[in-house]
């Protein structure tokens, strides 16, 4: 048997097993795992490196409109281009339901977008927003079946948060049809009243963001989430997790008995509240929700890694430009914190950052990253096993990993659409070198292969993890 592509004497890493072995591939899946497989139209040759399962990342915005209309940095060719560079070989971007608005013509803008753009795979949850009778009692339940498997609801965001009554009504057709329901827990209601008090003070600087979103509003809000989930019994994915408290909660639902997917990102391990009280406004370049902590909330998040409180390590890219009249420089000419587009660059360092600041230092083992930022993934969406181990039949979906290669983030070589990086001057070591899709090479010794169009649509099944 010739086959189209070996990758050489690299070390195997999946998320149960790390050991040295050749991987061969033809027609875009891994055909034999060991040694002295043969020839192949095209080597790899991994000595000295990592072969890991491709990035999945199942939290990243792109071509999002914020809630004042300041539309993304990333379309999909940057910010699956990115998402490359940084060893990903799918992203899970959001579908949003604009208010009015049918799912499918939602679905429609966002395939329009991708179609023939991406670098990598992708795939979509949907965001609902407006959980009218048609869209929960038809729509939906028929996206479900067509392969959009998951859906997120807001508690906070004047335009998007749901009442209680609709989280419930639209859990109810997750526990119906299979599907799994991501919430985005804050209290917006508490937020509004904090902003009020800030405005009266004349608090407007970035600052004031992550004070009128304390941690008791994500506390307060994540424990709702899931007494609703128990309510409606069906398990639940809490998004973005910041800090011990919350992190309190998710434990306590599970030693109840229910089934709870923590996810947290590299913001809050790595950055804190004081990031946006920098010079001028250049905190702006640090404001998502929920804002970044404290030292504290830093380490509590670590343990929730280490204990397996989180399955889930991605990033939640959501990137704006920072000096542009559509960014988070004064956006509307308003000098005030409630008019910065919430959210943060970070599909490229994702991988990087858990790897440099996790595996080097001691704080979780290399399976457990390949856990986090890929296994896990594909099983709580409803992707695994095609996509996140490195197996017989699997998509040779392969990232090449070089554990001892040291850079400074630098906004300047990173590949997506925003003008700064929150991590800049940031040193790393640990970084992906070589990215193969489907057995395709696309970057190879951090040059770009691939071309646009490359990566394309995968409708997903139902979640494994979600079902165990
Ligand atoms: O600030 C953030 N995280 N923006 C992205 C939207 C979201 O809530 O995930
Ligand atoms: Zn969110
Ligand atoms: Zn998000
Ligand atoms: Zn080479």
């Amino acid at each position: 048997m010739s086959f189209d592509l070996i990758v050489r004497n690299g070390t195997i890493a999946t998320a149960s097993d790390v050991y040295p072995a050749d991987i061969a591939v033809k027609e875009g899946v891994i055909v034999q795992i060991g040694r002295d497989l043969g020839e192949a139209k095209d080597e790899i040759d991994a000595s000295g490196k990592y072969v890991l399962p491709g990035g999945i990342d199942s939290h990243v915005h792109i071509a999002q409109p914020s809630g004042d209309g300041i539309v993304m940095a990333d379309d999909f060719e940057s910010g699956t281009r990115s998402a490359l560079f940084g060893g990903n070989t799918t992203i899970l971007p959001f579908c949003l339901q604009e208010k009015g608005q049918s799912l499918r013509e939602a679905l429609k803008r966002y395939h329009a977008l991708a179609e023939g753009n991406c670098y990598t795979d992708v795939s979509f949850h949907l965001i609902i927003s407006d959980p009218t009778p048609s869209v929960l009692g038809q729509e939906l339940p028929a996206l479900v079946e067509d392969g959009y498997t998951s859906f997120k609801v807001f508690m906070t965001y004047e335009a998007l948060r749901l009442s209680d009554a609709e989280i419930l009504d639209t859990m109810d057709v997750a526990r119906r049809t299979g599907a799994l329901v991501m919430v985005h827990c804050e209290n917006e209601d508490a937020i509004r009243y904090l902003i009020g008090r800030h405005e009266a003070d004349g608090q407007l600087a970035p600052k004031s963001h992550a004070s009128t979103r304390p941690i008791a509003v994500e506390r307060e809000a994540t424990h709702r989430a899931v007494s609703l989930a128990e309510v409606a019994d069906v398990p639940l994915v809490i998004v973005h997790v910041s800090n011990g408290e919350a992190i309190e909660e998710i434990e306590r639902a599970r030693r109840r008995g229910h089934k709870v997917i923590g996810e947290t990102c590299p913001q809050y391990l790595m950055l804190t509240a004081d990031d946006l009280d920098g010079m001028d406004w250049e905190g702006a370049k640090f404001v998502c929700s929920p804002p970044p902590r404290d030292k504290e909330s830093q380490q509590a998040c670590w343990d929730g890694l280490e204990r397996g409180v989180f399955d889930l390590f991605s990033s939640d890219h959501c990137p704006f430009r920072y000096d542009d009249p559509e960014g988070k420089l004064n956006p509307k000419g308003a000098n005030h914190f409630r008019h910065i587009p919430n959210g943060i660059p970070g599909v490229e360092t994702r991988l990087p950052i858990l790897f440099s600041e996790g595996v080097l230092k001691g704080r979780i083992d290399l399976p457990r990253f390949v856990a986090l930022t890929s296994t896990n993934q594909a099983k709580t969406y409803g992707l695994y096993p095609q996509k996140g181990t490195i197996a017989i039949g699997s998509d040779a979906d392969l990232t090449v990993w070089d554990p001892n290669l040291t850079r400074t983030v630098a906004h300047a070589e990173m590949h997506d659409g925003a003008d700064y990086s929150p991590y800049e001057g940031l040193e790393l070591t640990g970084w992906p070198i070589t990215t193969i899709l489907g057995g395709k090479v696309m970057i190879h010794d951090g040059e770009l292969l691939g071309s646009k169009g490359d990566g394309i649509y995968r409708s997903r099944g139902r979640s494994n993890l979600a079902t165990r």
